[in-house]
């Protein structure tokens, strides 16, 4: 049973601020506790007003290791690459914004050594948050042939590589993600999004669970941790 709560603002600008707040906190805890703190953000276009609020907290940054949940497999420095966004808004206060592909022909090459990266991490993130697509992808766990390689890969792995079929619109590339057990291994699980229509898909994934057809609703039916769902329209 999947045990979701929903919080609901009614505007962008509500949310931002109430995430970027809720976010802090779980930085500052892990700072308290452990000393540092490790984050896996999101890409996509949602999370972009809720960074920026978030950079501009008072934080201990420079303990702070801030991964993408996952990547689109372009050049460093292209515009649909997650971790330059990240970079762009985290790097400035201090945080370590590490990059988790290098330009790799091969897709589930540059998932093996996503992997590797990840490995060297102290584990588990002290939050994983995740956004979903219209097509109910969330980190980059897409419809098609390396669905069930994501979800199911073993409880050691931390990204794999995968091929989106149909390839995103936005951003048609193959992509690295955490697989369904690191992102269920974080200390805290929040997403975030945004109209109806998103609302009502995540809404009867979360119900559907095992049997969805959504990878989101098949990641989230196995979570053991509550799960804060931020939306506005
Ligand atoms: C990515 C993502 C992805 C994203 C959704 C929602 O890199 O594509 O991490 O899972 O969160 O596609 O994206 P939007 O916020 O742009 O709708």
């Amino acid at each position: 049973m999947i045990e979701a709560e929903w919080w609901e603002y009614d505007d962008m600008s509500e949310l931002a601020s109430a995430v970027a707040g809720d976010v802090a906190f779980i930085v500052e805890s892990a700072l308290e506790a452990r000393n540092a703190a490790l984050l896996a953000l999101p890409g996509g276009s949602t999370p972009g007003p809720i960074l920026s609020e978030l950079a501009k907290a008072k934080l201990g940054w420079k303990r702070v290791t801030i991964i993408p949940t996952d990547e689109r497999l372009v050049p460093l420095q292209s515009e649909l690459s997650n971790v330059r966004a990240l970079a762009k808004t985290f790097l400035p206060g201090g945080a370590r914004v590490l990059p988790i592909t290098t330009e790799n022909a091969d897709y589930r090459l540059a998932g093996n050594s996503a992997d590797a990266v990840l490995q060297d991490l102290p584990w588990p993130p002290d939050l994983v948050w995740l956004g979903m697509g219209e097509d109910g992808h969330t980190a980059s766990i897409f419809p098609g042939p390396d669905l069930q390689t994501a979800l199911d890969a073993p409880k050691a792995r931390r990204a794999v590589g995968v091929m989106p079929d149909p390839l995103p619109e936005n951003a048609p590339v193959a992509r690295v993600t955490l697989t369904r057990a690191s992102i269920l291994s974080a200390r805290t699980l929040l997403i975030t999004v945004t109209g109806d229509r998103k609302r009502q898909l995540l809404e009867q994934a979360i119900a559907d669970g095992h049997s969805s057809k959504l990878p989101i609703g098949r990641v989230l039916a196995e979570a053991e941790q509550p799960i804060d769902i931020h939306w506005c329209p």
